[in-house]
């Protein structure tokens, strides 16, 4: 059975991003020949509606719209991914709150935080991290939840408030993501950045790059631990 790397993308602030980076996640680990599925845990089921767009020609991604849940069926069998899947990307609602964090923390290997660059945005990330935290500590997993900075215009200062921030708990700020139309043009035809021909999304790759190598380091480190575990 190959191993699954489970991404799994939160913030109680609405409008950061979640989708806009799961969605994007999903499609490059798709575009690249992974086996991936895309767990939607927002009522809204914006991820799930992205993928209903995705053209059928396009590197299928298995939907799981995790928040349809009823009781008419068991929970694992509705959450079931596909034998031999690689890659799990799980988008999450806004205002989940810490029993929320508990539930999709569970099996993540990795916990990625969109953060806009406004004040109000950081105060708020700031707490949702401090949540995280408290209950990533019962998890022993601080080091595998990495903040991305989201609709960035231009180098901010604001910024540097969160860097100390992050710095002050060791979490890693991985990469920065521009402000750009290309997003939204994507997500209308149910692809991701990765999958337009645009001369003009070449920076943005490399942003994503930065994220890539991180996700593909942990998972290396995951399983010198687990070889070494036995
Ligand atoms: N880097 C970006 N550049 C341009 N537009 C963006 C970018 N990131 C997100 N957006 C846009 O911002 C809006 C909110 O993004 P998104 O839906 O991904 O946030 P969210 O955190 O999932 O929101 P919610 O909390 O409501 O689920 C969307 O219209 C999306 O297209
Ligand atoms: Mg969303």
């Amino acid at each position: 059975m190959t191993a699954s790397q489970r991404i799994v993308i939160l913030n109680s602030k609405g409008g950061c991003g979640k989708t806009t980076l799961a969605t994007n996640l999903a499609a490059y680990y798709a575009h690249h020949g992974f086996k991936t599925a895309l767990l939607d845990y927002d009522p809204q089921g914006s991820a799930t509606f992205w993928l209903s767009k995705r053209p059928s020609t396009r590197a299928k991604i298995q939907a799981i719209p995790a928040y349809k849940y009823s009781h008419s069926v068991t929970r694992s069998w509705f959450l079931r991914v596909e034998p031999n899947t690689e890659r799990i990307i799980v988008d999450s609602p806004a205002g989940l709150e810490m029993s929320g964090f508990q539930q999709l923390l569970d099996k993540a290997d990795a916990i990625l935080i969109p953060v806009l660059p406004s004040d109000i945005d950081i105060h708020a990330a700031s707490h949702c991290i401090a949540d995280l935290l408290l209950v990533a500590k019962q998890h022993r997993r601080r080091q595998r939840i990495a903040v991305i900075a989201n609709r960035v215009r231009k180098n901010l200062l604001v910024y540097q408030k969160l860097e100390r921030f992050l710095k002050s708990l060791g979490i890693p700020f991985v990469t920065t993501l521009r402000d750009t139309t290309l997003y939204v043009q994507a997500a209308d035809q149910g692809l991701g950045m990765h999958e337009l021909h645009s001369y003009r999304n070449r920076d943005d790759l490399d942003s994503w790059q930065h994220l890539i190598t991180w996700l593909d380091q942990l998972e290396k480190n995951e399983s010198r631990r687990d070889d070494s575990a036995g």
